[in-house]
């Protein structure tokens, strides 16, 4: 098994959303189709990162910026492959990508219930922001 990280590429867009669809604690929705994700790859070029195992894709993360703060989403690590430090090198990858850009900070969002997640990220140093709440607007209404 020799594992690989590229740089995510919207050509191998039905295999992440399949890895996505089939995870536990991802959300996804209408900004996740396949415009969603090349626009947001477009934007934000050389950030995000998959892992291959062969012709099997088997990680992904998406990374992201807005001039200010950096924005991890959708980490996710097939189960068979877990517990190998895939999850923590996209991560690392992620985080270098927005560090070479002056971005001084990275936010996440993470379910409640997401006891293993939250035990990872805390694992890599990331802190739980609980004085914070999300709080969202759709703006076509
Ligand atoms: C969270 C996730 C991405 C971790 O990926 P991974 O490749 O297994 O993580 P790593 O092997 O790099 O783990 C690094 C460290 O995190 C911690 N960790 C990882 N999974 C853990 C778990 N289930 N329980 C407790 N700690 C865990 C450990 O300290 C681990 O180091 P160790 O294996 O040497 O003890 C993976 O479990 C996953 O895809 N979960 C479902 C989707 C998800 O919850 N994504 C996060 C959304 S915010």
């Amino acid at each position: 098994m020799s594992i690989e990280l590229y740089e995510m590429n919207i050509e191998d867009y039905d295999e992440i959303y399949q890895l996505w669809e089939n995870s536990e604690h991802i959300g996804l929705s209408e900004a996740d189709s396949h415009f969603g994700i090349s626009k947001f790859l477009e934007r934000n070029p050389g950030m995000s990162y998959v892992a291959w195992d062969g012709d099997k894709l088997i990680g992904a993360a998406l990374c992201g910026q807005d001039g200010r703060r950096g924005y991890i989403h959708h980490l996710m690590v097939h189960p068979d492959y877990r517990r190998q430090g895939i999850g923590r090198s996209l991560v690392g990858r992620c985080m270098y990508s927005l560090t070479r850009i002056g971005i001084q900070k990275c936010h996440l969002f993470i379910f409640e219930d997401n006891e293993a997640g939250t035990a990872f990220w805390e694992s890599l140093g990331w802190t739980p922001r609980v004085e914070l709440t999300m709080m969202s607007h759709f703006l076509d209404e």
